[in-house]
């Protein structure tokens, strides 16, 4: 006969087995990817934070959708996480745009002082009102660089003639056409064999994007532009995060932290390995000219302040360059 002592036990352990859940996280880019490094990250972490019981699944390049589709997936508790660029967020919770503004973060420390200070939880609190998703976790990417198949890009008069991929994101599209051209919107998933048909000429993503796309096989030159350091966030459905038991609330919480700062340190420790493993792979980096001042100043001042309102008034943009310790506007 089982005792009542064995009894409560066995109930226990099946409940706890009931709640068990294999979590699918989405990501956008491929393996070798600083997504999928901080993703694998929060996995180990989020597996032993909860002694076990919760395990997560990578679905990498984009095979559960294009990220932008991910995040109405997402919203819909369809979908448990997805891994992807800032900028597919943007369109869901413009004031996401704040860390996509041109030129806004010049560095690694910026980018880390934006997404872990008190503007970064605004724009996680925004995010699960506008959109339904909450960020749980930041990866960052570096700089994205323009690269393409035709020519050496030094000046904006290079750039005329490209036909350039950016993300569906008006910011974007906009800096694009501030420099003088009008680039062609499309969703990433679409983006290699649309460089590989040459439907397009280029895109820009950072180094370790570019790398583990094998981008080298379809592009040739890059410009190292300063323009949008890239930060790519972890995000959880907020109706599968309000579902969880509070333990389970919290172990996400602290693994996206953990993975986070681990994302900071793959990035220090890799992007120069990557950006030599690019050049030995036949493609060739160019300076944009006179340390990038033209394309500084169009994209400052034709894009700026056509968002101002879109991102919550001149006053976030303010309180984002005080945070960097720079002037205001
Ligand atoms: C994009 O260009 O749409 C994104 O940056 C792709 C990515 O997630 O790396």
């Amino acid at each position: 006969m089982i005792s009542l002592a064995a009894g409560v036990l066995y109930l226990s352990l099946a409940v706890t087995q009931a709640n068990a859940k294999e979590f699918k996280i989405a990501v956008g880019d491929s393996s070798g990817s600083p997504q999928e490094a901080l993703g694998l990250h929060f996995a180990q972490e989020l597996k032993e934070r909860t002694q076990g019981k919760h395990s997560v699944r990578l679905f990498l390049n984009g095979q559960l959708g294009s990220e932008q589709d991910t995040v109405n997936d997402a919203a819909l508790g369809t979908l448990d996480f997805s891994l992807l660029a800032i900028n597919n967020i943007t369109p869901f919770s413009p004031s996401v745009g704040i860390l996509t503004l041109p030129y806004m973060m010049q560095s690694l420390d910026e980018a880390v002082e934006l997404t872990q200070g008190p503007i970064g939880q605004e724009l996680i609190d925004n995010t699960v009102r506008d959109a339904g998703v909450r960020i749980v976790g930041w990866t960052y990417s570096g700089f994205r660089v323009l690269s393409n198949s035709k020519k050496p890009v030094e000046t904006l008069d290079d750039l005329k003639g490209l036909l350039v991929r950016v993300p569906k994101n008006a910011i974007m599209i906009d800096t694009y056409k501030a420099w003088g051209i009008n680039p062609t919107p499309m969703a990433w998933s679409e983006t290699f064999a649309a460089l590989q048909q040459k439907v397009v000429d280029g895109q820009d993503n950072p180094y370790m994007t570019i790398h583990s796309m094998n981008f080298h096989e379809v592009q040739q030159y890059i410009t190292n532009l300063r323009y949008l350091f890239s930060i790519e966030p972890l995000i959880v459905s907020e109706s599968v995060f309000q579902d969880q038991d509070d333990a389970t609330q919290q172990a996400i919480l602290e693994a996206g932290k953990a993975a986070t700062e681990f994302s900071a340190g793959f990035l220090v420790e890799s992007e120069d390995r990557i950006k030599q493993g690019l050049l030995a792979k036949g493609m060739q980096i160019s300076e944009p000219a006179d340390g990038e001042k033209a394309w500084i100043e169009k994209a400052t001042q034709d894009v700026w302040p056509s968002y101002y309102d879109s991102i919550g008034g001149k006053d976030k943009v303010n309180a984002a360059l005080r945070a960097l310790g720079r002037d205001e506007i």
